[in-house]
């Protein structure tokens, strides 16, 4: 098999790559261990940014989440049994985000491009990127119980963190950075209408929780819990009466209860693979970097990254000039950095350490108190979440 760009892993930044190049007139290949129910039914985050929006329209796939999704103009901070809310468009000059999970996303490129895109095979595991540093990088992958090679002018690792491009990278050329964190998020999808018309980020001394929302009918929320936590050690009524403790307020906020879905753990981290680019292999997304959800910036930077190796492909085959290309690596990193910092930022804002001492409490306490009295510290806040540039 031959094609220009041979795409690994049909994640949110492998289906929306070869969906921006085959609008370019530049084919491509996506080949995806998974099968398509596994990759359609992943529960993910689901906040997106504005400029994320606007590319998913601009690319066809924004008609399903323009009439399901959701406008939120804010978010709520709660701490010590207070509420603050934080206006988004009053703070950055209109701007506002969409509550549309990450899985609707993907199941929208998928239909799209099984329809009239590139091919988009499933069950294709790729097995180990060739030759990077070459003309001619390849993928040797296992389809339907054989191995093939995929012959590519370029390869875009878009594989998340456990795939198979990053070690392609010899360890001389890499830098890694991380940070990981002693506790993870309980997660649970719940069949009863959000408690809140948007999201509540609540500060505890028993720890973080977040209420999300799937839809109008649909909860979505989490609940900070020790890292390495099994989901099945809680029960459905503890994880209610855990969550009502973290959301209490003193004014008269009630947290509805109702049949849970779903439940399960996942782990946080912090991680940067630098470079993200060696030879004519490229690392997208989660391959090339990892961010703790609470600022929901995972699926917003994989779209940051696809749509920079587009645009840049697109310069070199317009204009013949690789500098763009020259550039990805660094023109994302600076993207990645800055969502890096408001997400450990975020993160150590809101959750409480098991080893917290007293001071510290006052200090994340001192924190939040900031946001609410000072419009300066709140637009840094509103303006990170709301999105960094792509560019
Ligand atoms: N061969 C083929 N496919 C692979 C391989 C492999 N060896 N290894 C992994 N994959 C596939 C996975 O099955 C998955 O479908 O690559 C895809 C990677 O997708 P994601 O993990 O969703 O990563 P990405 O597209 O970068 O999206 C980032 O996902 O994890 C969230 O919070 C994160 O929202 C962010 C987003
Ligand atoms: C979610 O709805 O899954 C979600 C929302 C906001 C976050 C993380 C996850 O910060």
């Amino acid at each position: 098999m031959r094609t220009t760009v041979g795409i690994i892993g049909a994640g949110p930044a492998g289906l929306l790559l070869a969906r921006l190049l085959s609008d370019a007139g530049i084919d491509s290949v996506v080949l995806e261990s998974r099968d398509r129910p596994y990759v359609e039914q992943r529960q993910r985050a689901g906040i997106l940014e504005q400029g994320t929006i606007d590319v998913l329209r601009a690319a066809g796939a924004g008609e399903r989440m323009d009439r399901e999704g959701l406008r939120h103009d804010g978010i709520e901070l709660r701490y010590d049994r207070t509420r603050h809310r934080v206006d988004f468009p009053a703070l950055t000059g209109g701007r506002s985000v969409m509550v549309y999970a990450q899985t609707e996303v993907c199941k929208d490129l998928i239909a799209l491009q099984l329809k009239d895109g590139a091919p988009l095979l499933f069950e294709a595991e790729a097995l180990a990127v060739e030759d990077a540093d070459t003309d001619r990088p390849r993928v040797r992958f296992r389809h339907e119980g054989r191995e093939d090679v995929l012959e590519c002018d370029y390869v875009v690792g878009c594989d998340g963190f456990w795939g198979v491009a990053r070690k392609a990278i010899p360890a001389s050329v890499s830098r890694t950075f991380e940070r990981t964190y002693p506790f993870g998020w309980l997660g649970i999808l719940a069949d009863v209408p959000p408690s809140h018309d948007e999201l509540v980020y609540a500060r505890h001394d028993r720890g973080f929780a977040l209420l999300s929302m799937r839809s109008p009918s649909v909860s979505r929320l989490y609940l900070q819990v020790p890292e390495g936590t099994d989901a099945e050690e809680w029960s459905d009524d503890e994880i209610w009466a855990e969550l009502e403790r973290r959301f209490e307020t003193d004014d008269d906020w009630r947290l509805e209860r109702g049949p849970i879905t779903q439940k399960s753990v996942t782990p946080m981290r912090s991680y940067v693979h630098e470079p993200m680019r060696h030879g004519r292999l490229f690392l997208a997304g989660d391959a090339a970097h990892i961010v703790p959800p609470t600022g929901a910036k995972g699926l917003n930077l994989a779209v940051g990254d696809v749509v920079t190796f587009a645009r840049a492909l697109t310069d070199q085959r317009e204009t013949g000039s690789s500098e763009l290309l020259d550039a990805y690596s660094a023109t994302c990193l600076r993207r990645v950095w800055q969502a890096e910092r408001f997400s450990y930022d975020m993160t150590t804002l809101l959750h409480r350490a098991p080893d917290a001492t007293p001071f510290e409490d006052r200090l994340q306490l001192a924190r939040l108190a900031r946001i609410a009295s000072s419009r300066a510290a709140e637009t840094e806040l509103a303006e990170a979440y709301t999105g960094f540039p792509v560019d």
